[in-house]
């Protein structure tokens, strides 16, 4: 594997996020009322962050003067494995934890089976987000090729397949990811709510309501017939979040533009960029991994 990633608990850690993910696994005390977005990298995290922060914050912004008309919707959340978050000035993470406003909102990249105790055990609720393979795969290449963190080296496009079918990729392998998090939407539904990018693409509408339900702020009827569910959408929609000033020019952090985050959006771009053997090759990968799971994607748009 490469040097910058690290097999810490079963999955491949990038080095970086290794100490942001003890630290999240030792001190972090959930509460009831979190709402924890989680993903494997590049299947949907951003338009799902939005639509969440959306949803929940509904009462307290207007449409025009809307957070997430100024803001990229990754900084409106808390990154739990984020090492900077728990490592501040303080010297306190968790006293800056319990400052948040309730409910308090995260994402995170950590596999299910390595999240801390205290979020299995409390009634915080977690909306986890997938994507079919060869979009996630093609989505990753690009954005960590562009991506001026060092030492991630730029990888050929083949070199990246064969260490993403071998589940060699930042926070894999992709198959535990999604099955950890599936499985356990099947034993807890109440617990995890697990959605996938092509099914959002289908249909945004009735997604935004089964989140609303899932965490238990379900839209009533006159919000319903105000257009508030259409509100939100376009709010989150990939073109009118793609051409925001604060995504075309701003930045994350030091190492990461915004506008990464905003390629194409579509279901099967994957088509202009595989070979037929990379498509027999990942097509076998998910048979043999995911078969049985009952867990299928929509591949094309
Ligand atoms: P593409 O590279 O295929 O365009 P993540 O947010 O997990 O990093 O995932 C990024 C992927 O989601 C990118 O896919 C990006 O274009 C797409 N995306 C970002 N915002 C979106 C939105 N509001 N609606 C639909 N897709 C979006």
């Amino acid at each position: 594997a490469p040097t910058y990633l690290c097999l810490f608990q079963e999955f491949w850690c990038p080095d970086l996020f290794i100490e942001g993910v003890k630290s999240f696994q030792k001190c972090f005390e959930a509460k009831d009322s979190d709402v924890v977005v989680a993903s494997f990298p590049k299947t949907g995290t951003t338009w799902l962050i939005a639509l969440t922060f959306a949803t929940v914050n509904r009462k307290h912004f207007s449409a025009e003067n809307h957070p997430l008309l100024t803001s990229n919707p990754h900084t409106l959340v808390s990154c739990l494995e984020s090492k900077i978050f728990f490592v501040d000035e303080i010297h306190d993470p968790l006293l800056h934890l319990s400052n948040m406003l309730e409910p308090r909102l995260f994402s995170t990249h950590t596999p299910f089976t390595a999240l801390p105790k205290s979020l299995n055990e409390s009634n915080a609720k977690i909306i986890y987000i997938c994507r079919n393979p060869f979009d996630t795969f093609l989505s990753a290449w690009i954005y960590f090729n562009k991506l001026m963190l060092k030492p991630l080296p730029a990888l050929e496009l083949e070199e990246a397949f064969e260490m993403f079918c071998d589940g060699r990729v930042i926070f894999g392998p992709w198959w535990s990811h999604m099955l950890g998090y599936w499985k356990e939407s099947l034993a807890r539904p109440n617990k995890v709510l697990f959605l996938k990018y092509e099914d959002l693409k289908e249909n945004v509408n009735f997604h935004v309501k089964s989140i609303a339900e899932f965490l238990g702020c379900p839209f009533t009827a006159e919000e319903e017939s105000d257009g508030d569910i259409e509100s939100i959408m376009k709010l989150c929609s990939f073109e009118k979040m793609k051409d925001l000033e604060v995504n075309v020019s701003g930045k994350l952090d030091k190492f990461i533009d915004n506008k990464l985050f905003f390629r194409k959006g579509e279901i099967g771009d994957w088509v202009n960029y595989f070979s037929p053997s990379m498509i027999t090759k990942l097509s076998k990968v998910i048979e043999e991994k995911l078969s049985g799971s009952g867990l299928s994607f929509k591949m094309y748009a």
